[in-house]
């Protein structure tokens, strides 16, 4: 079950999507057995903003059939509370850690990337592109040229492992082949789908910030194709991600072509979702092997 990503060793195929998993509050609430069975074979944070945001008003989030529409904002404390505070407990985790990023402009793109790349806590780094670069108003991760940009602003200033994790929300072949091009070490999706959502009483959009993302078993088999598709195009490492919930959704990404898998909204309901994944993983193999 061992495996590599850009260079990093990994006990078993199974991380965590961004912001799906809070291993510092984890840890508050199952103490150091959570550091001896974690759950994920490298630790995604969730993404980071150049200065702190609270992030989008209540209601936060709405349970659809299958799937969970969140519209949560990005609450995070900003680069340097980042630094200061939550980076050196996550360097404490027994596993590689990826410090995942994002900016609306290149500018503060590059001051994330150099920020967080030069700690020696940082394996590696996923850009996170579903956001708008403000001088030119173009979602990043929907436009080939805007990521093959982006990527040549920060691909100089680290050898460190860059990840791109890719919107589903526009055709991420051509996108992937653009953050290839530009030096991306992997590339990860999907990211969740836009969605929205109405207020039973009839107030109208039910969440505070309008809109949200769509994710969990809804989206799974638009993740499988987008996995496959994104995989056939390139020939650097794919995270998959979207819906995976049990060992086969997970044997099915690897399947589709990809290196690793993540685990998100699956570990809402299961914090030890990622375990119980990786180890069904491990029986279908060892299944698939002896025949
Ligand atoms: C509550 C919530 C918060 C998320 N926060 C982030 C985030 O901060 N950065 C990011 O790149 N993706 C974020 N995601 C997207 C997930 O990492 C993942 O790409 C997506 O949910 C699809 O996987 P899943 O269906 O297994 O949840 C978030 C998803 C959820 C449900």
């Amino acid at each position: 079950m061992a495996t590599d990503l850009c260079g990093i060793e990994l006990a078993h195929p199974v991380v965590n999507g961004s912001g799906t998993f809070d291993a510092i509050a984890a840890q508050r609430a199952f103490g150091d057995a959570l550091l001896e069975r974690f759950p994920f074979s490298a630790f995604v944070s969730k993404t980071i903003t150049p200065e702190p945001r609270s992030g989008n008003p209540p209601p936060r989030l709405w349970e659809t059939p299958s799937g969970l529409i969140n519209s949560i904002g990005l609450p995070n404390k900003g680069l340097d509370g980042f630094l200061a505070e939550d980076l050196p407990r996550l360097g404490e985790l027994p596993v590689p850690l990826v410090v995942s990023v994002m900016g609306t402009s290149h500018d503060q793109f590059r001051r994330l990337v150099s920020g967080v790349a030069e700690r020696e806590e940082v394996a590696a780094l996923e850009l996170n592109v579903s956001c708008p670069n403000v001088e030119s108003g173009t979602i990043v991760g929907e436009s080939p040229d805007e990521t093959r940009s982006l990527l040549d602003a920060v691909r100089p200033l680290t050898d460190k492992p860059l990840i791109v994790k890719l919107t589903p929300n526009a055709p991420p072949v051509p996108v992937a082949i653009a953050a290839e091009s530009g030096g991306a070490d992997a590339i990860s999706l999907i990211n969740t789908l836009r969605a929205t959502a109405m207020d039973p009483g009839g107030a109208g959009p039910w969440l505070g910030g309008g809109s949200g993302g769509l994710s969990g078993p809804a989206v799974r088999a638009i993740a499988l194709l987008q996995v496959s598709e994104v995989a056939a195009a390139v020939s650097i490492a794919v995270v998959g991600m979207g819906g995976v919930a049990s060992g086969g959704d997970a044997a099915d990404l690897l399947e589709a072509g990809a290196a690793v898998v993540a685990v998100g909204t699956e570990s809402f309901r299961d914090p030890a979702a990622g375990r119980r994944i990786a180890s069904e993983l491990s029986a279908r193999f060892g299944l698939s092997s002896s025949g």
